[in-house]
């Protein structure tokens, strides 16, 4: 963990202004970046509201703090414009668990059966995949499909938690975030006795045990509209940490208790200002998609933005 003083923040701070004018850049991050990230980001949101942002703002470069998967959906999407992510290395270890090769070998088991692909996957997968989904649309999209059979890849927790939504038959490939992974639910037993008031917030890529001990699963967003919007005073959130600043920063009033302290997610906390303020000055870590696979993979996003 990098430890910066408020000067240094205000330094970082004009730096970073200076350099959004002279690149004519937008900055997105996601709900778990951290706190003075979120701050200084032009939007904040979940993997499907980037996704749809980063098609409408008026820049030539999206400067992307999250993780590669989130700027590489960028990139798909917007060829005309340069997508720098804010550190070079920041991965999703669930995107990793499955290639092209692994997807295609899977598939010729079921032939007729159509893959929808989480977002958390690689441009390759997205390319072999006829739609893309993600936890705020996985069971408007899995609805939208034609065919009954369905190869879900690479998050086997949001596969079976959108399969309790459908009449369809989902088959899971087994991915599954660590970071959510291992909420369990006698820690959620644990949390509910210690904050009997509080109502429990978990996201679909919890195991399907905790999803159902929790009083909604919902996408990183819509767990900051259901907390605006509820009249509950405390809650107890099963995703990643970097949520509480919004959820804190929107309601001042109420209270937020994490169901365990390990919900961090290594590859999102690489970015700080300081990684986000030297990558618009040495304009690096571009993300780039090979033109062929970037078509393909544009499709199966296209599909998934004109379902929701
Ligand atoms: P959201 O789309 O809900 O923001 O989730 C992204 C993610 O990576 C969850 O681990
Ligand atoms: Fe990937 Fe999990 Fe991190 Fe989300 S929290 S980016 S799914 S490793």
């Amino acid at each position: 963990m990098v430890t910066v003083n408020t000067d240094e923040f205000e330094r970082m701070k004009e730096k970073i202004a200076e350099l959004k004018e002279s690149l004519r850049a937008v900055i997105v991050a996601h709900n778990y970046q951290r706190p003075e990230v979120q701050d200084i980001a032009d939007f904040v949101g979940d993997s499907l509201e980037l996704a749809r942002i980063c098609t409408s703002v008026d820049a030539q470069t999206i400067v992307f703090c999250g993780v590669h998967f989130m700027a590489e959906t960028a990139a798909i999407l917007n060829p005309e414009r340069t997508v720098l992510l804010t550190e070079g290395c920041a991965g999703c270890a669930m995107a990793d668990m499955i290639s092209a090769d692994e997807l295609k070998r899977w598939q010729q088991k079921y032939p007729g059966a159509v893959v929808v692909c989480y977002v958390n996957s690689s441009a390759e997968v997205k390319a072999e995949s006829y739609i893309c989904c993600t936890s705020a649309n996985g069971v408007e999209v899995v609805a939208s499909v034609t065919g009954d059979e369905i190869l879900f890849v690479p998050d086997q927790n949001l596969g079976h938690y959108i399969s309790t939504k459908t009449e369809k038959k989902l088959r899971l490939y087994p991915g599954f975030c660590y970071v959510h992974h291992r909420i369990k639910p006698q820690q959620v037993r644990m949390a509910r006795r210690l904050h009997p008031d509080a109502e429990v917030l978990v996201h679909p890529e919890c195991r399907p045990e905790v999803v159902a001990m929790a009083d909604a699963a919902l996408s990183t967003s819509q767990m900051l509209r259901y907390v605006g919007a509820s009249s509950r005073h405390e809650f107890i959130i099963g995703t990643e940490e970097g949520i509480l600043h919004g959820l804190r920063k929107q309601n001042p009033e109420k209270s937020f208790y994490l169901v365990s302290k390990s919900q961090v997610c290594t590859d999102m906390k690489k970015t700080t200002l300081e990684t986000v303020a030297r990558t618009m000055e040495l304009r690096q870590n571009v993300v780039t998609v090979p033109e062929e696979i970037r078509l393909r993979a544009k499709r199966a996003v296209d599909r998934m933005l004109a379902v929701k």
